[in-house]
């Protein structure tokens, strides 16, 4: 799962113009996209494209609901977990209570809908409150449904007060880069996926692209998308390019012989080397 793309869950326009496009995941948003006196509609709307898309085997179906802390997140719940969405984005998390506490109330609502049980999952923002920062390394073990975590920087800078989450050079100020550190090490701890937060600049391809790029040589497994213009750049950052597929078949081929280290183009490589190539073999053939 390389591009998950917000969608804001009342707009009729964005929900025709998303289905053309090729992420691998749409995300209906029920939360800051939609304003408080459309929440009604959207639930309404969100849930009927749902139901009227049941094959997800091009593109999954997630729906970010309100935080657990506000009163809108429960009547998300009740009206479209109907609809089988494929996943919850959850906002807001402050910590791997709140992911338990929504797997509860998804196995009450699988079992009032005849959905499979623990069928639906869960990806949690976990850096968007400081509270939040503190709890990062609890999501281990917390619940099957977890399937992974992302960050943001946006609602943190608000939880801080700060006026910017960027410094005079455009990079992303210590606290930020330190949530996105955490958020990956919160995954990799709870062996789940780390996806990315937005790139918010939606003109700007080739920046989002550098962004992608860095984002998978930190680890990260994909990113979110708010434009349908950038999905494509993203797709193409968190795909294997073919010199990168040559290269790790190159790295298992040289430890095909069962030693535990090996020299490659005058370069040392042992098991971490070798566990990263099979991770790029994998990515490349989840992608045929
Ligand atoms: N999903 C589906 N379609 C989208 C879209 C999205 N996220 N963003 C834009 N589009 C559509 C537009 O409706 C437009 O289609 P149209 O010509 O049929 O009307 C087309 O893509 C081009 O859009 P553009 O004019 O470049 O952008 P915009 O000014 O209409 O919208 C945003 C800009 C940022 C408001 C919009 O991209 C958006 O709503 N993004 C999602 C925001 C969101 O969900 N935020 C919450 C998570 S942080
Ligand atoms: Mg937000």
């Amino acid at each position: 799962m390389r591009s998950f793309l917000f969608v804001p869950g009342d707009s009729e326009r964005k929900f025709i113009k998303a289905e053309g496009s090729a992420a691998d995941a749409l995300v209906l948003d029920l939360e800051d996209a939609v304003a408080a006196d459309r929440i009604g509609i959207a639930r309404g709307m969100v849930r009927e494209y749902l139901s009227s898309h049941r094959d997800r085997t091009r593109t999954q179906l997630w729906v970010r609901i309100n935080p657990l802390s506000d009163e809108k997140a429960l009547p998300d719940l009740a009206a479209i977990v109907a609809g089988t969405p494929d996943g919850i984005l959850l906002p807001k998390t402050t910590s791997a209570n709140d992911a338990m506490l929504l797997d509860h109330y998804l196995s009450a609502l699988e079992v009032r809908e005849g959905i499979e049980a623990g069928s639906i999952r869960i990806m949690a923002v976990a850096t968007e409150t400081a509270a939040a920062m503190f709890t990062l390394g609890g999501y281990a073990g917390s619940t099957k449904r977890l399937w992974g975590l992302t960050w943001g920087a946006e609602d943190l800078s608000a939880a801080v007060g700060a006026s910017t989450n960027r410094d005079e050079n455009g990079d992303l100020e210590f606290t930020f880069k330190l949530a996105r550190s955490l958020c990956l090490l919160a995954a990799k701890s709870a062996d789940v996926e780390p996806i990315d937060t937005v790139f918010t600049n939606f003109k700007d391809s080739e920046a989002l692209f550098k962004e992608s790029q860095a984002a998978r040589r930190a680890g990260f497994t994909g990113k979110i998308a708010i434009h349908p213009d950038q999905v494509e750049p993203i797709n193409r950052a968190f795909t294997p390019s073919p010199e990168d597929v040559e290269y790790a078949n190159r790295v298992i081929a040289a430890f095909a012989a069962g030693v535990g280290t090996v020299g490659l183009d005058g370069k040392m490589l042992d098991m971490p080397h070798l566990k990263q190539a099979h991770r790029v073999i994998a990515m490349a053939q989840a992608r045929k």
